[in-house]
């Protein structure tokens, strides 16, 4: 029997149930865990006003064909109740993978991300894990701690779920004031104009040499153009979004890239404020055959 695993912080809307569903077809049962883990959240995020809906969540999952909710209470995760902090004397250190991205901006977000995903495995013990491609830096985290500590988990990964503008379905996205939500698919559409325009660099340096195979060792990198990447960054300051940073890294290290090798998977990923809000997205690239990946 295959069990796979979706971990959740609750909240479900399509992205988490297209999750769910792929999990299905990877397994016999279907586990989801919910928990609002208080030790990835910073001083002064979000941590309390977390959107909380266990109710129409399990309803969700069972009309989804979940198997089980595990659901913990703070006392069964970290041995504490709501008003003192979570009792734990062993964390995580991460060395290079959160440099950049979120991790500068989230101290500390991704030591507490792996410590509860690591205890929630351990608890479930699945054979497989989906997590979404919208939170991209996690999961490269996440399936390089199963990896380099021998857990025996696939780690999967589920694209990315969109609204039919384009904006990235998330649970954050109820902070969205009316205007705030009208403006917030730039952020998609900015990733998606700097994905073109890779592709077209890397497109006019495979047309100047015609006959010969991309694939071919040594065939050279693509510089990239910086500008192509603080022209979206100042259209969006100037749309009122305040911009943590707008990258392009190297996987599966998340290394800056200032060449794109071909062959090799990257992303272009931004994190950035509109308001209160706190919106995060990313679209992966390849230069082969100037196909891409996801959507
Ligand atoms: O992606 C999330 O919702 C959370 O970071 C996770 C993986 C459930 C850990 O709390």
């Amino acid at each position: 029997m295959r069990v796979a695993m979706v971990p959740t912080m609750g909240a479900l809307h399509e992205g988490h149930l297209s999750l769910v569903r792929q999990a299905g077809e990877n397994a016999d049962h279907v586990v989801v865990t919910i928990f609002v883990n208080p030790t990835q959240f910073g001083p002064g995020e979000d941590y309390e006003e977390y959107p909380r809906t266990l109710d129409t969540d399990v309803e969700q999952c069972r009309q989804t064909g979940v198997s089980l909710v595990f659901a913990p209470g703070l006392s069964e995760m970290y041995g504490t109740t709501g008003t003192e902090a979570p009792k734990h004397f062993i964390s995580f250190r991460i060395s290079k993978m959160t440099d950049q991205l979120c991790g500068p901006f989230r101290p500390a977000h991704f030591e507490g991300v792996l410590q509860v995903v690591n205890k929630l495995f351990n608890i479930v013990q699945p054979d497989a894990a989906v997590f979404g491609q919208k939170d991209i830096q996690q999961w490269f985290l996440i399936r390089q701690m199963a990896g380099e500590l021998d857990m025996p988990v696939e780690i999967l990964m589920g694209p990315t779920r969109r609204e039919p503008d384009g904006l990235a379905q998330s649970s954050r996205n109820v902070y969205l004031t009316s205007d705030e939500r009208k403006k917030a698919p730039m952020l998609f559409e900015s990733l998606q104009r700097i994905r073109w325009q890779l592709e077209g660099q890397c497109h006019s340096a495979r047309s100047t040499r015609a006959g010969e195979a991309i694939t071919e060792p040594g065939t050279p990198a693509v510089s990239v153009n910086p500008a192509i990447i603080s022209e979206e960054i100042n259209r969006l300051d100037e749309n009122g979004f305040h911009v943590e940073y707008f990258s392009l890294v190297t996987t599966p290290d998340l290394q800056p890239a200032d060449v794109i090798e071909p062959g090799r998977l990257y992303v272009i990923a931004t994190a950035a404020r509109l308001g209160k809000t706190r919106l995060i997205d990313n679209v992966l690239f390849t230069f082969k055959d100037s196909q891409t990946h996801d959507a």
